[in-house]
């Protein structure tokens, strides 16, 4: 459908139309993020600890690596551990955290392997040093790797991400004026990559539970009951028909046909 000039008065400024390029409504998100949420259900139905969920949930996450970037892809983020994870029992956040360690060198090799480029965002300065030392390893070990970035979101917060990158604006004394969204864009956790275009939450609730922010103003949101060890084949591809079917139009508007 061709896009006509809009000059719809907002707040003083003409709206902005949709670029022609944009006419073209993108099938596949460059970026998806994901709550992977539902661990603890799902082991609970089985009669097991809650640690057997996150274990089956690492197992899934490196299955939805390999079919979201065989559907095209180019960013997966997804939320391993929360700012707010910590509240949770010692015993399940240490369980977490050897977790990690015992995925990055089960699954280290393989993912390096297929072309996965691994980037970790958070706060590291709480994790104990040899986690840290792990997800350099994974890091450095994939670093030239061009297939997927898989960003793993490691004791981050959206408030955090907000909160560090306004820090480096203050410690560089950025004046008031230079202080703008690009800037601050730049600055945060997931510099590196487009905002995400699909926000995907597993596990029946409907909240943002602080990911992504800033990020995700613009993304399309796609809520399932599907708990995350059972996210498979099947529900990406309905989620990323879902995707595919909606209107973006950021802000804009589109003409009647
Ligand atoms: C939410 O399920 C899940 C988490 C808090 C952790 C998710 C972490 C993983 C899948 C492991 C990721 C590890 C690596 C190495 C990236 P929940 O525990 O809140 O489940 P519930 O809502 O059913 O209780």
């Amino acid at each position: 459908m061709a896009l006509v000039e809009t000059r719809t008065p907002v707040q003083g400024v003409a709206a902005r139309a949709l670029p022609a390029a944009d006419a073209q409504r993108a099938q596949v998100p460059r970026h998806v993020a994901v709550v992977m949420d539902g661990n603890g259900r799902w082991a609970r139905q089985r009669h097991m600890p809650r640690f057997f969920g996150h274990k089956a949930g690492v197992d899934a996450l490196v299955k939805a690596v390999d079919i979201f970037a065989a559907r095209g892809v180019e960013y997966l983020t997804v939320f391993a551990f929360s700012s707010e994870n910590w509240k949770r029992p010692h015993e399940e956040v240490s369980g977490l955290m050897s977790l990690v360690l015992v995925a990055v060198s089960k699954y280290l090799s393989r993912l390096a392997g297929d072309g996965v480029r691994i980037r970790i965002v958070g706060d590291r300065d709480q994790v104990s040093d040899k986690l840290r030392r792990a997800w350099e390893e994974a890091e450095s070990r994939t670093a030239h790797n061009t297939r997927i970035t898989l960003a793993v979101a490691f004791n981050y917060g959206g408030r955090w991400d907000v909160v560090q990158a306004c820090q480096q604006a203050l410690a560089q004394r950025l004046a008031p004026e230079q202080l703008d969204e690009a800037w601050l864009g730049r600055h945060m956790a997931l510099a590196f990559a487009p905002d995400p275009d699909l926000f995907i939450r597993t596990g029946g609730e409907m909240r943002i539970s602080n990911f992504l922010l800033w990020q995700a103003a613009y993304a399309e949101l796609f809520f399932t009951d599907c708990l995350w060890p059972d996210f498979g084949v099947a529900e990406i591809d309905a989620a990323l028909a879902t995707y595919a079917r909606r209107d973006r139009r950021f802000g804009a508007i589109r003409p009647v046909a």
